[in-house]
Protein backbone atom coordinates (compact mmCIF):
# COMPACT_ATOMS: atom_id res chain seq x y z
CA UNK A 1 0.00 0.00 0.00
CA UNK A 2 1.57 3.14 -0.76
CA UNK A 3 1.59 6.10 1.98
CA UNK A 4 2.13 9.39 1.53
CA UNK A 5 5.00 10.86 0.31
CA UNK A 6 4.77 14.41 2.06
CA UNK A 7 1.64 16.32 3.33
CA UNK A 8 1.88 19.00 1.08
CA UNK A 9 0.49 22.17 3.07
CA UNK A 10 -3.13 21.88 1.74
CA UNK A 11 -5.47 23.26 4.34
CA UNK A 12 -5.33 26.92 3.17
CA UNK A 13 -5.16 25.41 -0.35
CA UNK A 14 -8.07 23.23 0.01
CA UNK A 15 -9.99 26.12 1.64
CA UNK A 16 -9.18 28.14 -0.98
CA UNK A 17 -10.33 25.63 -3.75
CA UNK A 18 -13.68 25.13 -2.31
CA UNK A 19 -14.20 29.06 -1.98
CA UNK A 20 -12.95 29.23 -5.77
CA UNK A 21 -15.43 25.93 -6.69
CA UNK A 22 -18.38 27.89 -5.02
CA UNK A 23 -18.25 31.29 -6.10
CA UNK A 24 -16.51 31.12 -9.70
CA UNK A 25 -19.21 29.18 -12.01
CA UNK A 26 -18.45 29.33 -15.64
CA UNK A 27 -19.77 31.06 -18.61
CA UNK A 28 -21.62 28.18 -21.08
CA UNK A 29 -24.01 30.01 -22.88
CA UNK A 30 -21.12 31.58 -25.46
CA UNK A 31 -21.22 29.36 -28.95
CA UNK A 32 -17.86 28.28 -29.84
CA UNK A 33 -16.70 30.36 -32.81
CA UNK A 34 -16.25 29.50 -36.22
CA UNK A 35 -12.86 27.80 -37.02
CA UNK A 36 -11.60 27.56 -33.05
CA UNK A 37 -8.82 26.19 -33.43
CA UNK A 38 -7.29 24.02 -30.21
CA UNK A 39 -3.49 22.18 -30.02
CA UNK A 40 -3.21 18.93 -28.41
CA UNK A 41 0.05 18.20 -27.24
CA UNK A 42 1.49 15.42 -24.58
CA UNK A 43 5.55 15.45 -23.26
CA UNK A 44 6.89 18.97 -24.35
CA UNK A 45 10.08 19.45 -22.78
CA UNK A 46 11.50 22.92 -22.93
CA UNK A 47 14.68 21.69 -25.63
CA UNK A 48 14.79 22.83 -29.36
CA UNK A 49 12.23 20.33 -30.64
CA UNK A 50 9.98 21.51 -27.75
CA UNK A 51 10.46 24.97 -29.09
CA UNK A 52 9.47 24.13 -32.48
CA UNK A 53 6.49 22.50 -31.69
CA UNK A 54 5.44 25.64 -29.93
CA UNK A 55 6.22 27.55 -33.10
CA UNK A 56 4.30 25.30 -34.88
CA UNK A 57 1.57 26.23 -32.57
CA UNK A 58 2.33 29.72 -33.40
CA UNK A 59 2.26 29.58 -37.17
CA UNK A 60 -0.81 27.46 -37.27
CA UNK A 61 -2.68 29.90 -34.92
CA UNK A 62 -4.20 28.22 -32.86
CA UNK A 63 -6.23 29.95 -30.16
CA UNK A 64 -5.95 27.14 -27.25
CA UNK A 65 -3.55 24.55 -26.11
CA UNK A 66 -4.61 21.22 -24.33
CA UNK A 67 -1.85 19.63 -23.06
CA UNK A 68 -2.10 15.91 -21.57
CA UNK A 69 0.73 16.38 -19.14
CA UNK A 70 4.60 16.33 -18.95
CA UNK A 71 5.66 19.23 -19.32
CA UNK A 72 9.60 20.28 -18.81
CA UNK A 73 10.91 17.26 -17.50
CA UNK A 74 13.46 19.12 -15.35
CA UNK A 75 11.79 19.97 -12.26
CA UNK A 76 11.25 23.55 -13.39
CA UNK A 77 8.08 24.81 -14.07
CA UNK A 78 9.71 28.70 -14.57
CA UNK A 79 11.71 27.03 -17.59
CA UNK A 80 8.71 25.79 -19.11
CA UNK A 81 6.65 29.19 -18.70
CA UNK A 82 9.65 31.35 -20.19
CA UNK A 83 9.50 29.31 -22.95
CA UNK A 84 5.99 29.50 -23.57
CA UNK A 85 5.53 32.97 -22.96
CA UNK A 86 8.64 33.54 -25.42
CA UNK A 87 6.83 31.86 -28.11
CA UNK A 88 3.02 32.65 -27.62
CA UNK A 89 3.16 35.33 -25.22
CA UNK A 90 2.18 35.28 -21.47
CA UNK A 91 -1.72 35.40 -21.99
CA UNK A 92 -1.63 32.42 -24.28
CA UNK A 93 -4.90 30.03 -23.64
CA UNK A 94 -3.43 26.76 -21.69
CA UNK A 95 -5.55 24.33 -20.07
CA UNK A 96 -3.50 21.36 -18.68
CA UNK A 97 -3.63 18.07 -17.32
CA UNK A 98 -0.63 16.46 -14.21
CA UNK A 99 1.82 14.06 -15.89
CA UNK A 100 3.65 11.72 -13.63
CA UNK A 101 7.01 13.98 -14.38
CA UNK A 102 5.20 17.18 -13.23
CA UNK A 103 4.06 15.67 -9.58
CA UNK A 104 6.42 16.61 -7.25
CA UNK A 105 6.01 20.65 -8.97
CA UNK A 106 2.29 20.44 -9.00
CA UNK A 107 0.99 21.96 -5.59
CA UNK A 108 3.87 24.08 -4.43
CA UNK A 109 4.01 27.82 -4.55
CA UNK A 110 5.20 28.83 -8.22
CA UNK A 111 4.64 25.15 -9.08
CA UNK A 112 2.21 24.19 -12.42
CA UNK A 113 -0.74 24.24 -10.54
CA UNK A 114 -0.27 28.16 -9.62
CA UNK A 115 0.92 29.09 -12.68
CA UNK A 116 -2.01 27.50 -15.05
CA UNK A 117 -4.15 29.49 -12.57
CA UNK A 118 -2.66 32.66 -13.25
CA UNK A 119 -2.65 31.70 -16.75
CA UNK A 120 -5.98 31.14 -16.67
CA UNK A 121 -7.09 34.54 -14.90
CA UNK A 122 -5.40 36.43 -17.78
CA UNK A 123 -7.33 34.58 -20.15
CA UNK A 124 -10.33 36.59 -20.59
CA UNK A 125 -13.64 34.23 -21.16
CA UNK A 126 -11.88 30.84 -19.62
CA UNK A 127 -13.91 29.71 -16.78
CA UNK A 128 -12.55 27.31 -14.40
CA UNK A 129 -13.35 25.39 -11.10
CA UNK A 130 -11.89 22.73 -9.21
CA UNK A 131 -8.16 22.28 -8.53
CA UNK A 132 -5.41 21.72 -11.31
CA UNK A 133 -5.75 17.59 -12.22
CA UNK A 134 -9.37 17.35 -11.34
CA UNK A 135 -10.71 20.40 -12.99
CA UNK A 136 -13.35 22.00 -15.25
CA UNK A 137 -12.58 24.93 -18.24
CA UNK A 138 -15.01 25.89 -19.89
CA UNK A 139 -13.98 28.05 -23.08
CA UNK A 140 -15.55 29.52 -26.04
CA UNK A 141 -18.24 27.39 -25.68
CA UNK A 142 -16.44 23.82 -24.90
CA UNK A 143 -15.79 21.93 -22.37
CA UNK A 144 -12.14 20.27 -21.21
CA UNK A 145 -12.09 18.43 -17.98
CA UNK A 146 -8.41 17.74 -17.16
CA UNK A 147 -7.95 14.35 -14.92
CA UNK A 148 -4.75 13.60 -13.00
CA UNK A 149 -5.74 10.26 -12.89
CA UNK A 150 -2.72 8.21 -12.98
CA UNK A 151 -0.43 10.99 -11.81
CA UNK A 152 -1.99 12.92 -9.27
CA UNK A 153 -5.01 12.69 -7.29
CA UNK A 154 -7.13 9.88 -5.64
CA UNK A 155 -10.68 11.03 -6.52
CA UNK A 156 -10.45 11.71 -9.70
CA UNK A 157 -13.50 9.31 -11.21
CA UNK A 158 -16.48 11.09 -9.12
CA UNK A 159 -15.05 14.51 -10.34
CA UNK A 160 -15.08 13.51 -13.33
CA UNK A 161 -18.72 11.76 -13.71
CA UNK A 162 -20.52 14.66 -11.59
CA UNK A 163 -19.16 16.95 -14.10
CA UNK A 164 -20.11 15.38 -17.71
CA UNK A 165 -23.00 14.71 -15.35
CA UNK A 166 -24.02 18.50 -16.34
CA UNK A 167 -22.17 18.25 -19.65
CA UNK A 168 -25.57 17.40 -21.69
CA UNK A 169 -25.66 21.31 -23.28
CA UNK A 170 -22.11 21.12 -24.47
CA UNK A 171 -21.57 20.77 -28.53
CA UNK A 172 -17.83 19.80 -27.95
CA UNK A 173 -16.47 17.91 -24.95
CA UNK A 174 -13.14 16.79 -23.73
CA UNK A 175 -11.38 14.53 -21.27
CA UNK A 176 -7.54 15.16 -20.97
CA UNK A 177 -5.32 13.04 -19.01
CA UNK A 178 -1.62 11.56 -19.33
CA UNK A 179 -1.87 8.01 -18.91
CA UNK A 180 -3.43 5.69 -20.50
CA UNK A 181 -5.27 1.58 -20.76
CA UNK A 182 -1.83 -0.27 -22.31
CA UNK A 183 -3.99 -1.04 -25.37
CA UNK A 184 -4.82 2.42 -25.65
CA UNK A 185 -1.02 3.13 -26.69
CA UNK A 186 1.26 1.37 -29.61
CA UNK A 187 4.45 1.91 -27.07
CA UNK A 188 5.72 0.48 -23.95
CA UNK A 189 3.15 1.86 -20.99
CA UNK A 190 1.34 -0.30 -19.09
CA UNK A 191 -2.07 0.51 -17.53
CA UNK A 192 -2.55 3.42 -15.29
CA UNK A 193 -6.51 4.75 -15.95
CA UNK A 194 -9.45 2.41 -15.29
CA UNK A 195 -11.94 1.93 -17.41
CA UNK A 196 -14.40 3.58 -15.90
CA UNK A 197 -12.43 6.91 -16.86
CA UNK A 198 -13.26 5.70 -20.40
CA UNK A 199 -16.98 4.96 -19.99
CA UNK A 200 -17.92 7.81 -18.60
CA UNK A 201 -16.33 10.04 -21.51
CA UNK A 202 -17.66 8.09 -24.32
CA UNK A 203 -20.89 7.46 -22.17
CA UNK A 204 -20.96 11.95 -22.87
CA UNK A 205 -19.98 11.96 -25.82
CA UNK A 206 -16.75 13.79 -24.95
CA UNK A 207 -13.01 13.22 -26.87
CA UNK A 208 -10.46 11.30 -24.95
CA UNK A 209 -7.20 13.11 -25.16
CA UNK A 210 -3.88 11.10 -23.70
CA UNK A 211 -0.59 11.44 -23.40
CA UNK A 212 2.56 9.63 -22.15
CA UNK A 213 3.94 7.60 -24.67
CA UNK A 214 5.78 9.37 -26.69
CA UNK A 215 4.59 8.83 -30.00
CA UNK A 216 0.92 9.02 -31.67
CA UNK A 217 -1.76 7.12 -31.98
CA UNK A 218 -5.71 7.65 -32.77
CA UNK A 219 -8.67 5.22 -32.91
CA UNK A 220 -11.96 5.34 -35.08
CA UNK A 221 -15.48 6.09 -33.51
CA UNK A 222 -15.64 3.37 -30.61
CA UNK A 223 -18.88 2.16 -28.95
CA UNK A 224 -17.18 0.58 -26.30
CA UNK A 225 -13.33 1.43 -25.46
CA UNK A 226 -12.88 -1.93 -23.36
CA UNK A 227 -14.00 -4.25 -25.49
CA UNK A 228 -11.69 -2.25 -28.54
CA UNK A 229 -15.58 -2.21 -30.49
CA UNK A 230 -15.48 0.13 -33.64
CA UNK A 231 -18.34 2.02 -34.14
CA UNK A 232 -17.73 2.60 -38.09
CA UNK A 233 -13.93 2.45 -39.48
CA UNK A 234 -13.73 6.11 -41.43
CA UNK A 235 -12.17 8.62 -40.90
CA UNK A 236 -15.29 10.77 -40.46
CA UNK A 237 -15.89 10.63 -36.79
CA UNK A 238 -18.52 10.54 -34.70
CA UNK A 239 -19.50 11.59 -30.65
CA UNK A 240 -22.17 11.51 -29.10
CA UNK A 241 -23.97 9.74 -26.64
CA UNK A 242 -22.00 6.33 -26.25
CA UNK A 243 -19.77 7.28 -28.84
CA UNK A 244 -16.10 8.89 -28.74
CA UNK A 245 -12.25 8.85 -29.93
CA UNK A 246 -8.98 8.34 -28.53
CA UNK A 247 -5.49 9.60 -29.03
CA UNK A 248 -2.55 9.36 -27.36
CA UNK A 249 -0.49 12.08 -28.35
CA UNK A 250 3.39 12.75 -27.12
CA UNK A 251 5.16 14.02 -29.71
CA UNK A 252 5.73 17.47 -27.77
CA UNK A 253 8.99 16.90 -28.27
CA UNK A 254 10.96 15.74 -25.25
CA UNK A 255 11.79 12.58 -26.98
CA UNK A 256 10.35 10.38 -29.85
CA UNK A 257 9.81 6.42 -29.41
CA UNK A 258 8.47 3.49 -31.40
CA UNK A 259 5.89 1.07 -32.10
CA UNK A 260 6.14 -1.59 -29.80
CA UNK A 261 2.40 -3.07 -30.11
CA UNK A 262 0.10 -4.04 -32.70
CA UNK A 263 2.78 -4.78 -34.89
CA UNK A 264 0.71 -7.15 -37.02
CA UNK A 265 -1.34 -6.32 -39.59
CA UNK A 266 -4.84 -6.49 -38.34
CA UNK A 267 -3.99 -6.98 -35.15
CA UNK A 268 -5.65 -3.48 -33.45
CA UNK A 269 -8.37 -2.83 -35.70
CA UNK A 270 -9.24 0.01 -33.57
CA UNK A 271 -6.44 1.75 -34.77
CA UNK A 272 -6.96 4.59 -37.52
CA UNK A 273 -3.18 6.31 -37.33
CA UNK A 274 -0.28 5.32 -35.75
CA UNK A 275 3.01 7.27 -36.14
CA UNK A 276 6.02 6.15 -34.12
CA UNK A 277 9.66 6.44 -34.58
CA UNK A 278 9.31 3.23 -36.06
CA UNK A 279 7.52 5.60 -38.79
CA UNK A 280 10.36 8.07 -38.58
CA UNK A 281 8.28 10.34 -36.68
CA UNK A 282 8.96 13.74 -36.19
CA UNK A 283 7.76 15.76 -32.86
CA UNK A 284 4.34 17.01 -34.02
CA UNK A 285 1.00 18.71 -33.06
CA UNK A 286 -2.51 17.40 -33.10
CA UNK A 287 -5.05 20.18 -34.49
CA UNK A 288 -8.08 20.54 -34.39
CA UNK A 289 -10.63 23.57 -35.70
CA UNK A 290 -14.48 23.38 -34.11
CA UNK A 291 -17.02 24.83 -35.80
CA UNK A 292 -16.19 24.11 -39.36
CA UNK A 293 -17.83 24.74 -42.43
CA UNK A 294 -20.83 26.64 -41.23
CA UNK A 295 -21.35 23.70 -38.68
CA UNK A 296 -20.82 24.18 -34.82
CA UNK A 297 -21.14 20.42 -34.45
CA UNK A 298 -18.22 19.69 -37.07
CA UNK A 299 -14.71 19.52 -36.57
CA UNK A 300 -11.60 18.96 -38.73
CA UNK A 301 -8.60 17.60 -37.53
CA UNK A 302 -4.74 17.00 -38.76
CA UNK A 303 -1.32 16.17 -37.19
CA UNK A 304 1.66 18.20 -38.31
CA UNK A 305 4.59 17.11 -37.39
CA UNK A 306 7.49 20.06 -37.46
CA UNK A 307 9.16 19.39 -40.83
CA UNK A 308 5.48 20.38 -41.92
CA UNK A 309 3.85 17.16 -43.54
CA UNK A 310 0.70 16.37 -42.82
CA UNK A 311 0.61 12.24 -41.01
CA UNK A 312 -3.35 12.19 -40.03
CA UNK A 313 -6.36 13.96 -41.06
CA UNK A 314 -9.63 13.31 -40.05
CA UNK A 315 -13.09 14.95 -39.23
CA UNK A 316 -15.41 14.80 -36.35
CA UNK A 317 -19.21 15.26 -36.31
CA UNK A 318 -21.08 15.58 -32.58
CA UNK A 319 -24.20 14.22 -31.97
CA UNK A 320 -23.98 16.03 -28.68
CA UNK A 321 -26.39 18.61 -27.10
CA UNK A 322 -29.26 20.24 -29.32
CA UNK A 323 -26.97 17.89 -32.20
CA UNK A 324 -28.16 14.78 -30.67
CA UNK A 325 -30.81 12.66 -33.17
CA UNK A 326 -33.00 12.39 -30.20
CA UNK A 327 -33.17 16.19 -29.24
CA UNK A 328 -33.73 17.68 -32.69
CA UNK A 329 -37.01 17.90 -32.19
CA UNK A 330 -36.67 19.37 -28.38
CA UNK A 331 -33.58 21.83 -29.10
CA UNK A 332 -34.85 24.72 -27.52
CA UNK A 333 -35.06 22.66 -24.36
CA UNK A 334 -31.26 21.97 -24.31
CA UNK A 335 -29.95 25.67 -24.50
CA UNK A 336 -26.61 25.95 -22.95
CA UNK A 337 -27.63 27.73 -19.15
CA UNK A 338 -25.44 30.39 -17.75
CA UNK A 339 -24.29 28.85 -14.85
CA UNK A 340 -23.76 25.26 -13.54
CA UNK A 341 -23.26 23.88 -10.24
CA UNK A 342 -20.20 21.45 -10.82
CA UNK A 343 -19.26 19.27 -7.33
CA UNK A 344 -17.51 21.22 -4.93
CA UNK A 345 -16.04 17.83 -3.30
CA UNK A 346 -13.38 17.23 -5.94
CA UNK A 347 -10.59 18.26 -3.74
CA UNK A 348 -10.17 15.97 -1.02
CA UNK A 349 -7.37 15.19 1.12
CA UNK A 350 -6.10 12.08 -0.72
CA UNK A 351 -6.29 14.46 -4.19
CA UNK A 352 -3.44 16.80 -2.52
CA UNK A 353 -0.79 14.30 -1.80
CA UNK A 354 1.21 12.42 -3.90
CA UNK A 355 3.18 9.38 -3.00
CA UNK A 356 6.39 7.48 -3.48
CA UNK A 357 5.00 5.54 -6.46
CA UNK A 358 3.69 8.63 -8.51
CA UNK A 359 6.98 10.39 -8.35
CA UNK A 360 9.36 7.28 -8.67
CA UNK A 361 7.88 6.42 -12.47
CA UNK A 362 9.76 8.45 -14.60
CA UNK A 363 9.43 6.91 -18.14
FE1 LIG B 1 4.56 10.51 -18.61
Amino acid sequence: MSMPFKGLSFGLGFAATLLICLISRPALSETTPPDFKVAFIGDLGVGSKSKKVLKLIRDEKAQLILHQGDFDYRNNPAAWETMVDSILGSDFPYIASAGNHDAQDWFPANGFRDRLNQRAARVAGMSCTGDHGVKVCVYKGMMFVTSGVGSIGRSNLTYLQGVLQQSDPFVWKVCSWHKQQKSYQVGGKSTAVPWDFYRACREHGAIVAQGHEHNYSRTYTMSNFEQHQVHHRSNNLLVGAGLSLAFTQGLGGESLRGQDLCLRKGECPYWASIYTSTQNAEPSVLFCSFHVDGQENKARCYLKNIKNAIIDDFTITSENGPFAPSAKKIAKKLERPTTLSFPTEMSTMDDLWITKEDLKECE
